[in-house]
């Protein structure tokens, strides 16, 4: 039975990677999920895991060597997947030195604990052994409209602090596979959506405006694109680098879905009022006449479109979900979520919210 590390397992992508790995692979894996439970971190997430024999859950923080390393030496890890980090552009830009600890020092500390755990003496390691850092599309900056994509290849060019502190974590992940023949791969994904992500990113933030009546902000013009896949199709893309990559490569992770941000914002209310029914309240509140333009965020990156090839044709991957089906079944679950929704609102979303968009 191989024994896993996750971090970062109770944000968004986290726990949906934990979710689909026990659908995958019921009770023939272990997994043992570490987070600090920041404010991105919501362990309600995975109450369908919750009581398991074969799951559990470490509350502590990457950056600390004691802890990280007390987890290491209590169990046989066979593979860590290290999704835990800072992850909102916004706030990196607002606040940048919690990103530089925890996505580059907290990066660092899993690395120092794990090749510690599973170096021997003569510099090899156990057949088996695998770190995957899951970092983004962001490392390699912007892309021009219309021309171009981001190949494995793609020289690094971060701008906001986030993707510069992912660049600076994955120069970690590069240097110790170059010096110490550590056992890794990076995958580099598009932007996620889909359930429990929060609502602070662009979709989940116009849904729960929306049906709240509230303006829907879109920086800048509206044409910057984002590349949108599924997050089940990235945890999917995941495992089966684990399981097939070569180890050492970085593969590229997208859907070749390039959408404008105002496109998404149209469809979202759209969607909402084909599903919400006349009898709902809200649904006459939910029209375009929401959308207001607001002052753009800076440096915003144009565009990010990846070029899946190398992943596909290493391992076989391609994400299953078409984008129209993916964005409807992630408008139905926060519907039928509206409690979780209301539990991550609730509090210190909403102070962030009041500063972030006071001058929008
Ligand atoms: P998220 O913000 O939803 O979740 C991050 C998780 O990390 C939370 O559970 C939080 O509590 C935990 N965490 C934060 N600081 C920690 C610390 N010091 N110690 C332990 N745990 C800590 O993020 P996400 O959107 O799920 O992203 C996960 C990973 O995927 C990140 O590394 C991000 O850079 C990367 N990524 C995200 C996207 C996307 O579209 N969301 C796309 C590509 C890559
Ligand atoms: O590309 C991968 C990255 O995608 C991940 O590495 C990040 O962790 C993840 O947060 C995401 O970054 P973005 O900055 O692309 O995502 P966000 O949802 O914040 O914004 C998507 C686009 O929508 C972006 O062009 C900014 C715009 N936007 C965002 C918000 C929150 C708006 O127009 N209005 C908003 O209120």
């Amino acid at each position: 039975m191989k024994t896993y590390l996750v971090t970062g397992g109770a944000g968004f992508i986290g726990s949906n990677y934990i979710l689909y790995m026990f659908e995958k692979y019921g009770d023939e894996i272990r997994i043992i999920n570490v987070d600090l439970l920041t404010y991105a971190g919501n362990l309600e997430n995975l109450k369908d895991v919750e009581g398991r024999p074969n799951y559990s859950f470490v509350k502590a923080d990457i950056c600390d060597a004691e802890a990280i390393g007390k987890i290491f030496a209590e169990n046989d890890i066979d593979r860590v997947v290290h999704f835990a980090a800072e992850s909102h552009v916004d706030r990196s830009i607002k606040d940048p030195g919690v990103f530089v600890r925890t996505n580059v020092l907290g990066t660092a500390n899993m690395l120092n604990c794990a090749r510690a755990a599973w170096e021997r003496e003569d510099g090899t390691y156990p057949e088996g052994k695998r770190f995957l850092h899951v970092s983004t599309d962001e490392v390699y900056g912007s892309l021009p409209e219309g021309n171009g994509y981001f190949y494995e290849t793609t020289p690094y060019a971060p701008h906001s602090p986030y993707s510069a502190s992912k660049a600076g974590s994955d120069m970690l992940v590069k240097a110790y596979m170059d010096t110490y023949h550590f056992p890794a791969n990076i995958t580099n994904c598009s932007n996620n959506y889909g359930p429990y992500q929060f609502p602070e990113k662009l979709i989940p933030l116009m849904i729960n405006n929306a049906l709240q009546g509230k303006k829907l902000p879109v920086y800048g013009d509206g044409k910057n694109v984002r590349d949108w896949l599924y997050v089940r199709d990235h945890a999917k893309a995941i495992d089966l680098v684990q399981e097939k990559g070569k180890l050492f490569e970085t593969y590229n992770v997208g859907g070749h879905n390039e959408k404008h941000n105002i496109e998404i914002v149209e469809l979202i209310i759209d969607t909402l009022r084909e599903i919400l029914p006349d009898s709902d309240p809200r649904k006459a509140g939910v029209t375009r006449d929401l959308i207001t333009y607001v002052e753009d965020r800076k440096g915003h990156d144009r565009r990010y479109a990846i070029a899946p090839d190398k992943i596909r044709e290493a391992v076989g991957w391609q994400p299953d979900t078409m984008f129209k089906d993916g964005i409807r079944k992630t408008i139905e679950w926060y519907l039928s979520h509206e409690d979780w929704m209301a539990g991550v609102t609730s509090g210190d979303y909403q102070k962030y919210y009041e500063d972030m968009y006071k001058n929008r």
